[in-house]
């Protein structure tokens, strides 16, 4: 999608760090933005900041692992934009670091639901809208690094990631004959409020769990400390619009981890 000016942008897992960093650059370009989060007061903030800087952006609260929140905000983005083209399907979850055997079941369907049918939720909303305008169209799912390299203590979140590539390579070439097109971003450490996601952990999923409340685990600590140091997201999301100018399918932020998936 060369042309992003004068068009409209759905982003979920908006009210923070790469999502929001991702509504920004793209409302930089002149596109109308939704903002789509679960957490409603910092969705709020972030809308007014965006607006306070001139932008035409616009939020609504979404689950994405739920289905029907997802089709939800949808109508509401077509109903006041009029046409969506740029669907970012961002929104997710790092779950806990731990022992494999001790991973619980609510833990596993809620990494998978957030970022796994949070992508297959956002595509089924979307893409019959972007065919049926057919102007064109962009996706772009967040992946990550960990969508190639597994780790320890990540297994629910490494499945989901894997997913996510497969679903993007897959879908890239099935929306190409329509003018629409696929990025699947992978990035490595960026600063953001990741390894704080349970504060979003639904109730039919546990509940809410505050940053540090699990008992101390090495690997979580280390990864505390890498995504402090991390990339700035609105360097990612710099990378992100020329992907989908270019309607490039792999975005790598951080090129010494992609030798690592090469080697
Ligand atoms: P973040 O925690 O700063 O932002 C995630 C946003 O998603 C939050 O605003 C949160 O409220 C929202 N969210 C959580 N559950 C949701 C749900 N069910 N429905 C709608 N919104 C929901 O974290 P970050 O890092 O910006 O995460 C964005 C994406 O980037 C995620 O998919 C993550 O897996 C991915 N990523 C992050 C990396 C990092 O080092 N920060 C590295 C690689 C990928």
């Amino acid at each position: 999608m060369r042309d992003l000016a004068g068009k409209s942008a759905f982003v979920t897992g908006a009210a923070s760090g790469i999502g929001l960093a991702l509504a920004r650059a793209f409302a930089q370009q002149g596109m109308r933005v939704m903002l789509a989060d679960i957490e409603g007061g910092a969705l709020a903030e972030s809308v007014e900041a965006l607006r306070r800087e001139g932008h035409a952006v616009r939020g609504t609260v979404c689950d994405v692992a739920d289905a029907g929140s997802v089709d939800r905000a949808a109508r509401e983005s077509i109903a006041a934009f009029g046409k969506i083209h740029l669907v970012c399907n961002n929104a997710g979850v790092g779950g806990r670091t731990r022992d494999s055997g001790d991973i619980s079941l609510d833990d596993w369907r809620w990494v998978l639901d957030v970022n796994l049918m949070g992508i297959v939720h956002g595509v089924r909303a979307f893409l019959p809208h972007l065919r049926a305008h057919g102007e064109g169209g962009h996706f772009v799912n967040t992946a990550s690094m960990a969508g190639f390299l597994s780790g320890l203590g990540f297994s629910p979140y490494t499945a989901s990631k894997y997913a996510a590539v497969g679903v993007s390579e897959g879908l890239a070439g099935e929306l190409a004959p329509f003018g629409i097109g696929v990025t699947v971003l992978c990035p490595g450490w960026v600063r953001t409020r990741i390894t704080d996601s349970g504060r979003n952990r639904p109730a039919r999923y546990g509940g809410p769990e505050a940053a540090g409340a699990a008992a101390p685990n090495p690997i979580a600590e280390k990864v505390a400390e890498l995504v402090r140091n991390g990339l700035d997201p609105e360097a990612v999301a710099d990378r992100v619009v020329e992907a989908v100018r270019a309607n490039r399918l792999y975005v790598f932020t951080h090129p010494h981890m992609e030798k690592n998936v090469r080697d």
